[in-house]
């Protein structure tokens, strides 16, 4: 196990000690290893044997991809930690923009996607009351079709995108620097700007369908983006405006005739 402490250009608050990661060459998932670590750890595996997907699901991670788990403190007050993928999606986005994606967005909650393909997903765990752990897995050389015919022509990696002139740890530094700030943004007061941000990402009048949690119910309506608590706003035709917060949604799609939005899950 190599413990690195990440240059200073990583951090942001000069207060907050800086990253402490742990690289694993082998594990079963980043998200465990990282339960019981303090705020501002954080572990990057080079593969993971079960890594944990949204809902129960497995997470295809062979090597060449960044399967990473970063612990930050449960923000105040604790409810917030909802909001969490969010905010957490936002930071991976703008590192994203940063290493020259084009048009990452969000598809609430948790999925970063490139036009209709999945580049990355996020799992954010509770295991103690005072951290979370916001997990992401991001394609980046790996290819999870291979392990999963289905998932082909529904995913897309980093290096299919930009021309990537670093390394996994480097992706990983700016990703986790990246997150540094937008827990800083939440911290200070900034989810609201965080949110106008999200929203004005969206693509408008489109429409989605979502599976909720615990039945079949299945709703179908324009998506109209999310509210100051990170909720989703729906508006179906029988129903009018319905808006959901993560824990009640199973799964969210987007439809136009595309069908490609598998998510990387077997
Ligand atoms: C999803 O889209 O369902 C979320 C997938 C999150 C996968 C990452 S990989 C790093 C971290 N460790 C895990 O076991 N899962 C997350």
């Amino acid at each position: 196990m190599e413990t690195l402490v990440l240059s200073p250009a990583t951090q942001l608050a000069p207060a907050a000690p800086p990253w402490t990661l742990q690289y694993l060459p082998r594990v079963d998932s980043t998200n465990l290893r990282a339960a019981a670590l303090p705020a501002w750890s954080a572990v990057l595996a080079g593969a993971q044997t079960a890594g944990r997907g949204r809902n129960g699901r497995s997470w295809i991670s062979d090597s060449g991809g960044v399967w990473l788990s970063a612990v930050v403190p449960c923000p105040e007050p604790r409810a917030r930690w909802a909001v969490l993928p969010l905010v957490a999606g936002w930071a991976l986005i703008r590192s994203l923009q940063e290493l020259g994606v084009a048009g990452p967005r969000l598809r609430w909650p948790n999925d970063v996607m490139v036009a209709r393909r999945k580049l990355a997903g996020i799992l954010v765990e509770r295991f103690s009351s005072e951290t979370a752990v916001i997990g992401i897995g991001l394609n980046v050389f790996n290819s999870p079709e291979d392990f999963d015919a289905s998932l082909a022509g529904s995913t897309v990696r980093l290096a299919d995108l930009v021309m990537l002139r670093c390394s996994l740890l480097d992706v990983s530094e700016a990703v986790l620097g990246s997150i540094r700030q937008a827990y800083a943004v939440l911290s200070g007061g900034g989810f609201s700007g965080i949110v106008a941000d999200l929203n004005r990402s969206w693509t408008p009048a489109s429409r989605v369908t979502l599976q909720l949690h615990g039945g079949n119910t299945l709703i179908e309506g324009e998506f109209l983006g999310i509210d100051e608590q990170g909720r989703v706003r729906v508006e179906a035709s029988d129903s009018g405006v319905c808006v959901y917060d993560a824990s009640q949604v199973q799964q969210l799609r987007e439809l136009d005739g595309s069908s490609g939005d598998a998510a990387h899950l077997v």
